[in-house]
């Protein structure tokens, strides 16, 4: 994927950092430095800044990543991981961070994209410190980065962040559960399938397996069920199977069952690999439609989607309501403009498919391409107008 055009400012601190078990490398004296390639790293997807910070007091050893800031402030949320090394931690900063860049880019947002991490055990109850601490951190970017939660981390963290900086976002009693929004934005995107691929995008008489009755695919089951679509439900869960049975009356199957399912559409919102080595054949769908983040394992898992036919909606364009409710809360938008917004998913993947057309390539990397579109054009813009 080639990276995006990037914003005039630009600071990439040299680090090195100290290994934290040279006993595992014969060949590494203890004490010796070696070097992340940090540079090397940041130049390869042309990220823009590194920020890392360490607080003695809490021990907080934080990771802020920003690689785009064309669009607008990098967006992304505070992952709070136990990594195994803090090389594993910056990558996973550095590639996050870029994810959110080309998320928030074709989702028509103008937010750039940033990612942060903090090294630990995300168990801990000494929090207040911690995350203050990185609210430090995150206002010394002077806005340049705005957090919100990821894994690891709650509305209550973002809370102790509040009081250090104002540069975070989904706090308590703001714009709250986005999975309602997240769930309107794949029902259009699915709309946007079936115009696609039958000509019209009326879902009476269509058949959806659902992969997951959590927070969105109950929003979902709900939504395409009052469209006349029949639907085929999992979940490890059997409360939440109950409930889209019952609510929208949908069809229960066995959690490894719902790949074998033969639909229009097959939904996964439930885990990210979905579409992998062991269940690409198996698949009796047309469309691939849902929620859940990476649902592909591999690249070549969509060039096999595409080998066998199969429509797929890539899934940073289809999920991108929750960015779009978390960008609500930031400038204030009524409910009603955030879902309107996560309405604009169905024309975004319309064009999707024409430049996959277009251009001979496979819908994922279509995706891709408008993201690097309108990040270009938007770079272009503003070194005419400076
Ligand atoms: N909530 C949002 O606004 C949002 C936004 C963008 C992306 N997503 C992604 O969409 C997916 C669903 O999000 P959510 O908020 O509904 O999460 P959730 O945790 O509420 O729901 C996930 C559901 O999947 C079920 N599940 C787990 N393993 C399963 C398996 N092997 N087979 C079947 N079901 C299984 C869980 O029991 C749960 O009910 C996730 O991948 C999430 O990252 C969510």
């Amino acid at each position: 994927m080639k990276a995006p055009a990037k914003s005039s400012a630009s600071s990439s601190p040299a680090v090195s950092i100290r290994e934290p078990s040279a006993a595992a490398d014969p060949g590494h004296k203890p004490g010796e430095r070696r070097s992340l390639d940090l540079f090397a790293r940041l130049a390869e997807h042309e990220h823009e800044q590194v920020s890392l910070y360490y607080d003695p007091s809490s021990g907080y050893r934080g990771i802020i990543a920003i690689h785009s800031t064309v669009l607008g402030p990098a967006l992304g949320g505070t992952r709070f991981w136990n990594y195994s090394s803090e090389e594993d931690a910056l990558i996973d900063a550095l590639r996050l961070a870029r994810g959110m860049t080309y998320k928030a880019a074709v989702a028509g947002l103008n937010l750039g994209g940033g990612k942060s991490v903090i090294i630990g055990d995300n168990r801990t109850t000494r929090r207040e410190a911690l995350f203050r601490a990185h609210g430090r951190h995150v206002e010394s970017l002077k806005g340049r980065y705005v957090t919100a939660e990821d894994v690891g981390t709650s509305t209550g963290d973002m809370e102790f962040i509040k009081a250090e900086t104002d540069h975070v976002t989904g706090l308590i009693g703001k714009s709250g559960d986005p999975s309602p929004v997240t769930a309107y934005g794949v029902y259009r995107g699915i709309k946007a399938c079936a115009r696609y691929r039958y000509g019209s995008d009326s879902l009476a008489g269509k058949s959806v397996a659902l992969q997951g009755c959590g927070s969105v695919g109950y929003h979902l089951a709900r939504l395409l069920a009052a469209d006349g679509a029949a639907i085929t439900c999992t979940d490890i869960d059997p409360q939440r199977v109950k409930r889209v049975v019952e609510e929208s009356r949908a069809k229960p199957v066995g959690t490894d069952e719902i790949y074998d399912v033969p639909a229009n559409v097959f939904a996964p919102c439930a885990l990210g690999a979905v579409i992998n080595d062991q269940t690409v054949d198996r698949l009796r769908v047309e469309i691939v439609a849902g929620a859940a983040n990476n649902q592909l394992a591999e690249d070549r898992h969509g060039e096999l989607l595409e080998q066998r036919q199969i429509t797929y909606a890539p899934d940073y364009v289809i999920n991108g309501g929750g960015l779009i409710n978390v960008n609500a809360e930031l400038h204030g938008w009524a409910p009603e403009r955030a879902r309107s917004k996560a309405g604009e998913i169905y024309d975004t993947l319309l064009r999707v498919f024409e430049i996959a057309r277009e251009e001979g390539v496979p819908s994922y990397r279509a995706a891709d391409r408008l993201a690097e579109q309108r990040i270009a054009a938007i770079a272009k813009v503003r070194r005419n107008f400076v």
